[in-house]
């Protein structure tokens, strides 16, 4: 149960506060990985989704922001603090950026198989297909150097997709959204090239509870998934403020918040303990450039997430859940202790799903030195199950 209760409360905490400085495409553009034949979609996507909606005034300004950060903070959140009614059914349209890129060398047939990515709260695509040194730190090189197909694209509200209200984004238009571009990719709209006989879900933090809560509610939408962590947010060291505040480029409403600045970006996804000599160094620049593709997380989005039904019990495909040893936002700082309270078969009861701690890392697992180990494990999975 102690995962499977602790996603829940963490879900509770799942907290505004993300994002960062000059966050813009100039400064760090988005780039096709240089080993894939890429092509950009812009998906329109009509969906009729169970929305909640945000009943407190909009925010003003940021003592408003922390009016709202101590409501969720509060332990007894999920009863005493909730900003939202209904939910009730609206029908939308709805428009993401996306890229498909296929290996420019085929390795296998493995071409067929495509890794959806999601990324997490506080990023877009760019967390999965960085520019910055692309051969140690992006996951999209990695699949694509295996020969694998990749999938990226912005959530609805972040990066070059469909800017919508802070207080209208939620997870329930993430998850049609992404099971519907799954739907899509299977049908042969969205390859450029292949025709896709496997997919597999990966998600970071947010993107996997996206991810899980898809496949929770379609047990068929894809054959495998490794999520590479199911994260919340420690809202005390989170300096969340309305993004414009901190980036008036940010084109976001005020219903979008952002971290205040570089070191609650740093706290929170990186690692290093200055008692252990031999905890990795902080890598300045690659924090900076990570600081550099934040974006901004909706009000409303952070409280959707906290009721999510994840228990994917009819899911019978293989699962693959990853972290950071040393993630706080996860595990306190342990994941190895987490996992081993086995929480984890709750939420994929149908399955047995296998679990792995990236050394010396922290929540944002792709920007570890170690980073590399970790894209070796997940590539491994899917080739122990799949080939
Ligand atoms: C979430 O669940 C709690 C009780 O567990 C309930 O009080 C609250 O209204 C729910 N929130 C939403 C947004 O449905
Ligand atoms: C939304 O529509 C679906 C499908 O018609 C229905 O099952 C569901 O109960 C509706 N939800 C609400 C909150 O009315
Ligand atoms: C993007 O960032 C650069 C460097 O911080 C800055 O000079 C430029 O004005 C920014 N662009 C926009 C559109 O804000």
């Amino acid at each position: 149960m102690a995962l499977l209760s602790r996603v829940v409360l963490l879900g509770a905490l799942l907290s505004p506060f993300v994002s960062a400085l000059p966050a813009n495409s100039t400064t760090s553009p988005y780039v096709h990985p240089a080993n894939g034949d890429c092509v950009d979609y812009t998906i329109v996507t009509k969906l009729t989704t169970e929305n909640l909606k945000w009943i407190l005034p909009k925010v003003e300004n940021n003592f408003d922001v922390a009016k709202i950060a101590m409501g969720m903070a509060r332990s007894d959140s999920a009863e005493k603090f909730n900003p939202t009614s209904g939910p009730t059914n609206e029908t939308k349209e709805y428009t993401i950026s996306a890229t498909y890129c296929s290996p420019k060398k085929e390795q296998k047939g493995r071409e067929s198989t495509v890794m959806v990515m999601t990324h997490g709260g506080g990023y877009d695509s760019r967390y999965w297909n960085p520019s910055y040194q692309p051969e140690k730190y992006s996951f999209s090189w990695y699949a694509l150097e295996q020969g694998y197909s990749i999938f990226v694209y912005d959530r609805l509200g972040v990066g070059r997709s469909q800017i919508v209200s802070g207080y209208e984004v939620q997870a329930s238009m993430q998850i049609e959204l992404l099971a519907s571009m799954i739907k899509n990719l299977r049908a042969g709209k969205t390859s450029n090239t292949k025709p896709v006989s496997r997919i597999i879900g990966v998600g970071h933090s947010l993107g996997s509870f996206v991810t899980n809560a898809a496949i929770a509610k379609y047990p068929d939408l894809v054959e495998g998934t490794p999520p590479t962590v199911v994260g919340a947010w420690l809202l005390t060291i989170f300096g969340s403020r309305i993004a414009k505040t901190v980036d008036p480029s940010f084109p976001q409403d005020s219903g979008y918040l952002a971290f205040s600045d570089i070191i609650p970006h740093t706290t929170t996804f990186f690692y290093s303990d200055p008692l252990d000599p031999s905890s990795p160094p902080l890598n300045i620049p690659t924090i900076e450039y990570a600081q550099g593709i934040t974006q901004p997380i909706g009000l409303l989005e952070s409280f959707s997430f906290r009721n999510l039904s994840l228990a994917a019990g009819e899911f019978k495909g293989p699962v693959f859940i990853l972290s950071g040893a040393e993630d706080l936002l996860n595990c306190d700082g342990d994941c190895e202790k987490v996992y081993a309270e086995g929480g984890q078969d709750q939420v994929w009861a149908g399955t047995k799903p296998e679990t792995y701690v990236l050394p010396n890392a922290g929540h944002g697992t792709v920007f570890a030195e170690t980073a590399q180990e970790m894209f070796g494990e997940m590539v491994g999975f899917v080739q122990r199950h799949f080939e």
